[in-house]
């Protein structure tokens, strides 16, 4: 396939510092894809330096608000004008409000807040307090995904991102997502040594949404065995898949729930780890136990607080609901004539949605060219036959017709080259 863009850029230069200071693969990357640098962003937009925009489905799940959502900018704004970043000597408010109003959507009793910068950074947090409890027994799910800092890969199960890093975290493993036997059986082995992790709905993972009832079956073994759960709702959480939270209605207490992506308003960077006032209590006793620089500055609350009151205010858990059940029927009428050939499943709940396909390759023939014809999609890093949409909730039925037209083009495209004999 060509180079997307034959339009001078200013991206040349960019791509040589890329290729001088990032290395030669993401540089790759950027070249496959076109070589243009995206430059500016709004809504469901990002537009790029050779004077051409996209409509960005992918944004790995970050953008359920859409990119610079007014008001967070605002709030962001105020802030770097005030106390963008704090001494850690004063009590400092931002912090606090952010804490409450995050509380305020929380599964009952998860009401203790830990800001950190990132989703990893919040799986490292619950595996910490989990530790602090005396639960050093790691179980997480096949293909589940919690980030790459060292603790966080132990439980990232896949080989292609774990083997060059061993030894990880001792005493972990791993079951199958949507078995609820098989963790029985690991409880049953390892009773209240475990922290068991796991997100409601595997993004990363392929988008796999677990059979009825799996989720709370997990909370009552975790209460039954005496095992710390951790239910990492990063890309899940903040309205992404229709509700509030992923486990909203299952009846699970998680013991640490975290948040991340969304949260941060598409302004700025910020992630949480929330959990109960007993399990929390290690870093509650100890505010210095487990500590980072930089988290819970003012100006990733100030985000973090704009982006929570816009999810009340404009019910971003309803809207993607309601876009998500009409994109989902789009997507799979627009894959229905493929199915059982290029395409074997399409599925999803709220705006987080996935297509299989029965080959590798056409995931990356499809993100190809939906680049090519103005649309951004993810593939999944822990299940390459994937393609995965993360729309943000901002968008209109302009933007998912234009979406629902160009995906039928690329299908179409890719049927027809998969079909051929050179392929
Ligand atoms: C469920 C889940 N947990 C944790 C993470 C890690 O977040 P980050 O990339 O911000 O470290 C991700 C990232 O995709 C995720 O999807």
């Amino acid at each position: 396939m060509t180079v997307l863009s034959t339009r001078p850029s200013r991206s040349s230069n960019t791509l040589a510092l890329y290729r001088r200071h990032f290395g030669s693969g993401r540089a790759a990357v950027g070249a496959f894809l076109g070589g243009m640098a995206e430059t500016e962003s709004q809504g469901p937009w990002v537009h790029t330096d050779d004077g051409r925009r996209f409509l960005d489905f992918g944004g790995y799940g970050v953008f359920i608000l859409g990119h610079r959502h007014p008001d967070v900018v605002r709030a962001v704004r105020r802030q770097i004008d005030t106390h963008p970043l704090a001494t850690r000597v004063f009590l400092e408010p931002v912090a606090a409000r952010a804490a409450a109003a995050l509380a305020r959507h929380t599964p009952p009793g998860l009401n203790h807040v830990h800001f950190v910068n990132s989703g990893t950074e919040a799986t490292e947090a619950a595996l910490k307090l989990a530790r602090a409890h005396g639960h050093d027994r790691l179980v997480t799910t096949r293909n589940g995904y919690h980030g790459k800092t060292l603790g966080a890969l132990s439980v990232t199960a896949n080989p292609t991102y774990q083997d060059p890093f061993r030894p990880l975290l001792p005493d972990t493993t791993q079951v199958e997502f949507g078995d609820a036997a098989a963790l029985r059986k690991v409880l049953e082995e390892h009773g209240k040594r475990c922290c068991v992790i796991l997100e409601p709905v595997q993004g990363e993972g392929g988008v796999r949404v677990p059979p009825d009832g799996y989720l709370r079956e997990v909370g009552a073994l975790c209460r039954e065995h005496g095992a710390f759960l951790v239910v990492d709702e990063v890309q899940t959480g903040l309205g992404r898949l229709g509700a509030w939270w992923g486990v909203d209605g299952q009846c699970v207490a998680p013991d640490a729930l975290l948040a991340g992506k969304g949260l941060s308003g598409g302004v700025v960077p910020v992630a949480a780890m929330v959990a109960g006032a007993d399990a929390y209590r290690p870093f509650g006793r100890d505010p210095y136990l487990h500590t980072s620089t930089f988290g819970a500055s003012p100006i990733a609350c100030s985000a973090a607080l704009a982006a929570v009151e816009v999810i009340e205010r404009d019910d971003v858990p309803g809207t993607a609901a309601r876009l998500g059940a009409h994109l989902l029927a789009g997507v799979r009428e627009a894959c229905a004539p493929y199915l059982g050939e290029l395409v074997t499943e399409v599925r999803g709940r709220g705006l987080l949605l996935g297509i299989e396909f029965a080959r590798e390759q056409a995931v990356g023939e499809l993100v190809l060219s939906l680049t090519a014809r103005g649309v951004l999609v993810n593939h999944s890093l822990n299940s390459t036959r994937v393609l995965r949409l993360t729309p943000p909730a901002v968008v209109g039925e302009d933007e998912i017709a234009f979406f629902l037209t160009e995906l039928t083009g690329a299908l179409r495209d890719a049927a027809a080259r998969l079909r051929s004999p050179s392929s």
